[in-house]
């Protein structure tokens, strides 16, 4: 019950109370944010960005017992990792740290005591590496403050806000996501999500499957996609503002969340778009069968071969791509397929 008693507060309570917000904005603080040259991170300590968004640590999956460098939404009670640093070279313990290499400069995740996984493409003996509030995790050159290397410039299979989808024609970078192997393995997975942007006209969302086109978003248009027709729709979960830039170095898409404490795209294991705050699918059929054209599906996309047309359990998919992990190139650190989309490819659509 509120109450409209004026109540006289002892002086020393309120010195008090102020004492109190000190420690507590002090240890807010004091949560590491950065690490520098002779700093290590090991599986008991974690970075945590300013505002407390985003946590970077070491996390194990039970079912594998492989061990990951990831990051994940500090409020996400499923901490769903947004990023994984070394997803095709987990540890095979828990034993490993994360430091700045003091001979290369790299980020380097170590285990055994020798470097094992290079994280960073880049490096500099002086530089420091910071997890932002964005949830971006970026080397900084403390000598000129040049930006070496950072996480959204490779990104997994998790689209957050501000991070880019598309190709920089000028560096040749490419920005694609990757699918998981499977809900447990964080491996390179079969599908990959990336913005094709052939005309200023024409722009969309582009997924494939072991490289095969398999479904498009369609066009970009009026903060929606042809085929993605809930998201945005006035009576959607989702609330995202869609954004592309096109000019003759750049070519990408981009969102920011309007709301959500989660935002976030991912992309599954089997081919679908994962809202973050939701749980639901943006996009509106669960898989494409080959013979289908309809609903941005390809019509030259192949039909699994695991996959049946009444088959919904796909279990024995994520099996069979375990065996194909043997397909894959195993990469070091973060160096995704180097697979430049096809700028001038027509998509085939009947
Ligand atoms: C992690 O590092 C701290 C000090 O930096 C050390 O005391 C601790 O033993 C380390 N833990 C592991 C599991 O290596
Ligand atoms: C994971 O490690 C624990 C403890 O060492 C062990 O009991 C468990 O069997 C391991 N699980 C797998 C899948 O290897
Ligand atoms: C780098 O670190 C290792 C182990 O921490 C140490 O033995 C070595 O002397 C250091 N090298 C340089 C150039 O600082
Ligand atoms: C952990 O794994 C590394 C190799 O990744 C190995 O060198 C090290 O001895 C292992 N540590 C333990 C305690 O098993
Ligand atoms: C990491 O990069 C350095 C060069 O900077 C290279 O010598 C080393 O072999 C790489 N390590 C791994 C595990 O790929
Ligand atoms: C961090 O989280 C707060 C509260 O959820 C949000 O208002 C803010 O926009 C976030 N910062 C960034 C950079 O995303
Ligand atoms: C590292 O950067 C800091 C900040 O700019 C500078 O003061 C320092 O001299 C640099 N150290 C080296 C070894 O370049
Ligand atoms: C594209 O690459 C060039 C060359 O590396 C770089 O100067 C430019 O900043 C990049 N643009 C974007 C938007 O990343
Ligand atoms: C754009 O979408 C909004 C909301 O869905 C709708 O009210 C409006 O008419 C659309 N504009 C065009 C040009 O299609």
């Amino acid at each position: 019950m509120a109450t409209q008693k004026q109540i006289n507060i002892p002086p020393v309570l309120v010195l008090f109370f102020f004492f109190c917000a000190f420690l507590f904005s002090h240890h807010k603080a004091g949560e590491v944010t950065t690490i520098r040259a002779g700093d290590e991170l090991n599986s008991t300590s974690q970075l945590v960005s300013e505002n407390g968004n985003f946590t970077l640590g070491f996390f194990t999956i039970p079912t594998t017992n492989y061990t990951y460098l990831g990051i994940w939404y500090t409020g996400d009670d499923q901490a769903r990792k947004v990023w994984v640093a070394n997803p095709n070279a987990p540890l095979v313990n828990n034993t490993g740290a994360v430091k700045i290499d003091n001979v290369t400069g790299r980020l380097v995740i170590t285990g055994g005591g020798r470097s094992i996984v290079n994280v960073s493409t880049e490096g500099s003996v002086n530089s420091s590496v910071t997890l932002e509030d964005t949830g971006n995790f970026a080397m900084t050159d403390q000598t000129d403050n040049r930006v070496l290397w950072d996480s959204f410039d490779y990104p997994c299979n998790v689209l957050l806000p501000g991070m880019k989808l598309g190709y920089n024609l000028t560096s040749g970078r490419n920005w694609i996501l990757t699918s998981w192997l499977s809900g447990d393995i964080a491996a390179s997975g079969a599908f990959t999500l990336s913005w094709e942007a052939t005309s200023s006209e024409s722009k969309e969302l582009v997924m494939r499957r072991r490289s095969e086109l398999y479904w498009t978003s369609g066009r970009l248009d009026n903060q929606t996609f042809e085929f993605m027709v809930m998201l945005n729709a006035p009576f959607s979960e989702y609330s995202y503002r869609l954004s592309d830039v096109y000019s003759d170095e750049v070519k990408y898409f981009s969102f920011n969340a309007v709301d959500g404490n989660t935002p976030m795209w991912t992309l599954t294991p089997d081919g679908q778009i994962l809202d973050g705050d939701s749980s639901f699918y943006i996009k509106p059929f669960e898989f494409c069968y080959g013979y289908q054209s309809d609903n941005g599906c390809l019509a030259d996309s192949d039909l699994p071969v695991c996959r049946s047309q009444n088959d919904k359990q796909h279990s024995a998919c994520e099996e069979q791509s375990v065996w194909l992990i043997f397909d894959f190139e195993p990469v070091s650190g973060l160096h995704m397929s180097a697979f430049v989309p096809p700028i001038d490819s027509t998509i085939q659509r009947s």
